[in-house]
């Protein structure tokens, strides 16, 4: 059990600053989530917090202990990672073994601890076994296992799961959500799968260019997210995006002009007002848009994907952009339709022309969370 902080924690390769002094506290027994796109840093933060990587600046805390000049054996973290990184000579019984004889630790304690895990991952039965007779899955466990009998202050999971099939990953990720209910562990876990983080996560940290975007639940990042970035992230099919010019802002409602003109959109008000004229994006979710025949975005259909809980449907708006609409099981419409949306004030989000989100005065939760 360990919570972490980092305190204006800054990273450079050479001359390039890829971390840009970041704050993060990581709750102790939580299972965080860090989300990015490809080369964001999520695996350097990681790297970092474990010792692998020096800090080129700031300090790095577990349970308010000062830590960053510790080597990282002296940190108490297991770290695991998407290569499994097993040792090819030894059978699964002795790469599970072999940190904590590195380590010295007593034999009984050794025998216990490995049997403790291999029980957890159900892998008793594989334990004579040599890594290259192990299916992907199984390594990813020892892999797992590794970490567990270390009995870490926290686990740090990159990628862990990105070289499994589809289905191994769904499976595997309810595995570690129920190892982190059982080990009560801190435990952190980074992916670039947004899926992944909205399911697993207690807490889920944006990551972008080397700086925190956003931290907070899964529900509070897909509801009221503080950017254009995060919101776009979050969510698939993702949010629609749609250009917008302010057309008249009081001191309950704001009106904004969408599609080119095509369409005067009449909302409540914002925090902070925009003035008459500025440019905006008006953010709306596939699912939040309703086929409505009194909707005020009109639509052509072009295609369909019929999933069957859900259709959806890609449509062009009479400016040329595309706009995607979700529905409900599998939908009557055709291509080439003519259609009009609707769209709900609660559900839309409205980011200025830095892309920050002017939030709704409302409370968020009350409108976005359905209830019964
Ligand atoms: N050893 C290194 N030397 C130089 N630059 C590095 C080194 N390691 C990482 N970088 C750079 O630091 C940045 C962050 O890399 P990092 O590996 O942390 O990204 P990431 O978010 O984990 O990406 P991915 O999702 O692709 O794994 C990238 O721009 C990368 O090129
Ligand atoms: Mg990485």
């Amino acid at each position: 059990m360990a919570k972490i902080e980092l305190k204006q924690v800054r990273k450079s390769f050479q001359q390039f600053e890829v971390i840009h002094g970041i704050d993060l506290t990581i709750e102790d027994g939580a299972f965080t989530v860090f989300v990015g796109p490809s080369g964001c840093g999520k695996s350097t933060l990681l790297r970092m917090m474990a010792g692998l990587e020096e800090v080129t600046a700031g300090e790095v805390h577990i349970d308010g202990q000062r830590c960053d000049h510790l080597l990282p054996s002296a940190r108490g973290m297991a770290m695991v990672f998407q290569s499994y990184a097993l040792y090819p000579h030894m059978t699964v019984e002795e790469n599970l073994k072999f940190g904590l004889e590195n380590a010295r630790t007593p034999k009984p304690e050794i025998h216990a601890r490995v049997a403790k895990a291999a029980d957890i991952l159900q892998i008793s039965h594989l334990m004579k076994r040599r890594p290259n007779q192990l299916s992907g899955g199984q390594s990813q466990r020892v892999a797992i296992g590794r970490a567990i009998v270390k009995e870490p202050k926290a686990f740090l999971f990159d990628e862990p799961l990105s070289n499994l099939d589809a289905e191994l990953r769904v499976k595997m990720r309810g595995e570690l959500v129920a190892l982190h209910k059982r080990l009560k562990s801190t435990m952190i876990y980074v992916t670039h799968d947004q899926v992944e983080a909205m399911t697993m996560a207690d807490k889920i940290v944006v990551l972008r260019d080397g700086i925190v975007e956003q931290v907070g639940t899964p529900v509070e990042l897909y509801a009221r997210p503080v950017n254009q970035f995060v919101a776009g992230f979050l969510g698939a099919p993702q949010m629609n995006m749609l250009g917008g010019t302010v057309l008249a802002s009081g001191e309950t409602s704001l009106a904004i002009a969408v599609d080119d003109g095509r369409a005067n959109l009449r909302l409540s008000a914002r925090n902070a007002s925009l003035p008459v004229g500025a440019d905006c994006v008006v953010g709306i979710r596939p699912e939040h848009l309703t086929v409505s025949a009194d909707g005020s975005l009109a639509a052509k259909v072009e295609t369909m994907e019929v999933l069957g809980s859900e259709t959806i449907v890609h449509a062009r708006l009479g400016n040329g952009l595309p706009i995607t609409v979700s529905v409900r099981g599998i939908s009557g419409l055709q291509p080439d339709a003519n259609i009009r949306l609707a769209l709900e004030d609660a559900f839309v989000h409205v980011f200025d022309d830095n892309g920050k989100t002017l939030q709704p005065t409302r409370t968020w939760t009350e409108d976005y969370v359905q209830h019964g």
